[in-house]
């Protein structure tokens, strides 16, 4: 597709099938996600993916109740790295790792739509709740 296309037909959705997306593709839209900007390239950013049912139960719960979060294949976290910006001192933790974040951002929304994936950017959530389950999320990961 091309960019000029995916950036028209990128739309909000909040319908989604179960069609499971292959990990080969969820792996190709995080390494776009990094080639987004970030100020001095220090890449203060990190994503974590959410396919577990019970996880995402609990982060719609965090995420006022939007239960099309649990019908969505994956959920992609996109956190802010402050520490990582920390050479950049208050402007880097309060400007610039959420800039480095959003960029990414809209990279995953665009290269989402390229391979006709619906999204939805959600930024109403409970951050405190969201780190409790995403803890739960990275210690799954690292059973694995
Ligand atoms: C910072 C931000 C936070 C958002 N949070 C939510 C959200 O929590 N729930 C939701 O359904 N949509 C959310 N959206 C999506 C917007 O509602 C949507 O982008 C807007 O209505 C324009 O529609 P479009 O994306 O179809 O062009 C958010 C978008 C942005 C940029």
């Amino acid at each position: 597709m091309e960019l000029k296309d995916a950036i028209k037909k990128r739309h909000s959705t909040r319908n989604f099938s179960d069609k499971t997306i292959p990990n080969k593709i969820v792996l190709e839209i995080i390494e776009y996600a990094h080639l987004a900007p970030s100020a001095g390239n220090l890449q203060s950013r990190d994503f974590i993916i959410v396919n577990e049912d019970d996880i995402k139960e609990k982060l719609s719960e965090a995420a006022l109740d939007q239960k099309f979060i649990i019908e969505a294949p994956i959920n992609i976290i996109v956190c802010a790295n402050l520490n990582r910006v920390s050479p950049y001192g208050i402007r880097g933790k309060e400007l610039y790792c959420i800039q480095d974040a959003t960029a990414a951002v809209e990279h995953i929304l665009l290269l989402a739509k390229d391979y006709e994936l619906n999204t939805c950017w959600i930024g109403a959530f409970d951050e405190k709740k969201y780190q409790k389950y995403l803890v739960y999320q990275l210690i799954l990961d690292l059973l694995r």
